[in-house]
């Protein structure tokens, strides 16, 4: 009842800026080949369009993704590819932002120097040599102000919750939403996701399994408890 009077309010994140980063990341081997992952993008791309519609003024960093999005006065999408790329436009934007949401699912890796032309393919063996990308969570967390919000996503597939714990630890996060690839229909390219909030005072939310629109929904109401305390 009360999440359903919260969400007839469209002036309830007025003033409030929003940056959520979303999509998986590229990452260039050569000008036409690139290292990647399956995220559609979905849960991030819902999460700008409902909270552009509760009237925060989005950005939203979008990785290379094929889903629609909403068009929508207070939102604007910065389309980007690597994850070098994400973590400059969320600099760029760092001050301003009332809260941070973590939701693209970043490349661990980059190609160390990618070809600057096609590899042709004469090897049997082909090496690529791998560096760490930059942590955008990691960093944003360790320099934020004690003013900024900062949320996550945890995808484990073992060991849920110490797992879940110790990145809200170390990437200064005030809650990171968990969802596990397990759960039918749940997480990575699907349009319904079933997850758990882990809040960093320990309270722990269990959600049922919803469309992402609605899991949207439940953490913009989370959020908006937290900027009320
Ligand atoms: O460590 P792990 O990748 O599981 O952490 C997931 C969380 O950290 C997500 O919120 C994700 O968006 C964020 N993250 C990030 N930059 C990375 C890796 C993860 O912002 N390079």
């Amino acid at each position: 009842e009360i999440v359903k009077d919260f969400f007839k309010d469209s002036n309830l994140f007025c003033q409030k800026n929003i940056l959520i980063t979303a999509g998986p990341t590229y990452e260039a081997i050569d000008p036409v080949r690139f290292i990647g992952n399956r995220s559609s993008g979905k849960m991030g791309i819902r999460l700008a369009e409902e909270a552009a519609k509760l009237g925060a003024h989005v950005d939203l960093i979008l990785g290379p993704s094929n889903e629609s999005i909403l068009s929508h006065s207070l939102l604007n999408v910065i389309r980007v590819e690597s994850a070098q790329q994400m973590l400059d436009e969320v600099t760029k934007l760092q001050s301003k932002i009332d809260c941070f949401i973590f939701a693209a699912a970043v490349a661990d890796y980059k190609v160390e120097s990618p070809s600057q032309e096609k590899i042709k393919k004469t090897e049997i063996n082909l090496e690529l040599h791998l560096t760490k990308n930059p942590d955008i969570a990691l960093t944003i967390g360790k320099s934020k102000r004690s003013d900024q919000i900062s949320i996550g996503f945890a995808l484990e597939t073992e060991n849920l919750f110490e797992n879940a714990k110790s990145k809200l630890d170390k990437k200064n996060m005030d809650f990171i939403v968990m969802n596990t690839p397990k759960v039918k229909n749940s997480a990575f390219g699907f349009d319904t996701n079933q997850i758990s909030i882990y809040h960093k005072d320990g309270r722990i939310l269990e959600f049922e399994l919803k469309t992402k629109k609605e899991v949207a929904k439940d953490i913009l109401h989370e959020i908006y408890q937290l900027q009320c305390r």
